[in-house]
């Protein structure tokens, strides 16, 4: 598996992973030439010229498990029961989903563009926005989930901030937070990147590296963040505790503030695991997204280190090994959309069969893996739908 480390823990022998196609690639902090390390002599190279973090494949000594047993199994040992979910159909919910989500949408466009011109944050249509992004959490998870991956490269800045509150949702649904709390989680999560208004555009949309002085400046949006809705005057102090804390990390490297866990709310955290989640499993002018099954295996990867360990546990079990929206790979050879995860049963989701080994369409065929007590089909392994020239979106959307 592959873990991100500090660079003070680089030892002789370990393998550095380049991650090319992760959101990190352009941060200046992190070592990314890949190889195995030769001497502490390099060691110290790589300290001297100012890196902090690296990705190294981290062996389990006597262990054949791949990434997704091992998510497979910490899912299984969980002994908690999931809560109830997908009381209404994702054919039929996925047009609801849709609705809330273009409205949050269209909120988050109008409220960015005021805040640039000074204007304050409107609570109260935010708040709305985020109840109807509840209420369909609530009716079937899988289509917002599978809704959000389904957002263009080109409208990420907007598409980020729904994305990250309706994911929080969620999960905050999943551990059965109250009504309440929902709201406030929700709020935060559009409101999360609200400070990178204050931060200059030229900045915020660079495709390559960012120089330090130049991440210097993007690690300040959280506090501007916060400046911008103490200003606005009537939000709860728990939404800008979050905004200004979506990241800080588990082990106190995080910023602006290098609070470790303890000495952060809870809020903070759950953001920060669907901030990352989106920003592995989404397009950008940079990168491509990562399948979501291997983002998981990543957030798996930085437990104690950016996550608290079980948080980052609970928050896979409530996405799934096979989340929402993913391509499948089934034993028969044909490939399948994964429609609905399943919480109590996490290798045997719903999925939609749409194409045959030939990558040819067929007639698409809803098959749930957990029907009968021995499947006739199972899953192989997740695929890529940009390799397979896949848009997955009318699939998705269409009942049949
Ligand atoms: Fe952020």
């Amino acid at each position: 598996m592959i873990r991100k480390i500090s660079v003070q823990d680089l030892k002789p022998g370990m393998e550095v992973v380049r991650m090319s196609s992760d959101m990190w690639t352009h941060l200046p902090y992190l070592y990314t030439k890949p190889g195995v390390i030769e001497s502490e002599m390099q060691i110290h190279r790589i300290r001297q010229e100012g890196y902090l973090d690296v990705f190294v494949r981290y062996e389990i000594p006597g262990s054949t498990e791949s990434e997704e047993e091992r998510l497979e199994r910490l899912i299984l040992d969980r002994t908690s029961k999931a809560p109830a979910k997908n009381n209404a159909p994702f054919h039929e919910e996925f047009r609801n989903a849709r609705k809330a989500y273009d409205e949050a949408l269209h909120l988050t466009r109008r409220m960015v563009s005021d805040v640039k011109m000074g204007r304050q944050v409107d609570v109260e249509a935010t708040g709305h926005a985020v109840e109807g992004i509840i209420e369909t959490a609530a009716r079937n998870p899988d289509a917002l989930i599978c809704l959000s991956k389904l957002s263009r490269y080109d409208s990420y800045t907007y598409a980020h901030s729904i994305n990250v509150a309706a994911i929080a949702v969620v999960f905050g649904e999943y551990l059965e937070l109250p009504k309440d709390e929902l709201l406030m989680l929700g709020m935060a999560g559009m409101l999360h990147d609200l400070g990178k208004t204050a931060v200059p555009d030229r900045i915020i949309n660079k495709k390559g590296r960012l120089t330090p002085r130049e991440f210097e400046e993007v690690k300040k949006h959280p506090t501007y963040g916060r400046k911008i809705l103490e200003k606005s005057g009537n939000i709860p102090q728990r939404i800008i505790q979050a905004v200004e804390e979506h990241h800080e990390k588990f082990n106190g490297s995080g910023y602006p503030s290098g609070l470790r866990k303890d000495d952060t709310g809870v809020f903070g955290r759950l953001l920060s695991l669907a901030d990352v989640y989106d920003a592995l499993t989404s397009d950008r002018s940079y990168k491509n997204a990562i399948l979501p099954n291997k983002a998981l295996a990543i957030m798996y990867g930085m437990r104690d280190q950016d996550f608290c360990s079980s948080e980052v546990q609970m928050f896979i079990k409530c996405l799934g090994i096979f989340p929402s929206g993913s391509l499948v790979r089934l034993d028969s050879g044909n490939l399948g959309v994964v429609l609905e995860s399943n919480p109590q049963r996490p290798l045997l989701p719903k999925i939609k069969v749409i194409l045959d080994e030939d990558l040819r369409p067929i007639p698409a065929q809803l098959v749930d893996l957990a029907a009968t007590e021995t499947p006739t089909v199972s899953i192989v392994e997740c695929a890529d739908p940009s390799q397979y020239r896949i848009n997955l979106k009318p699939y998705l959307q269409s009942p049949r």
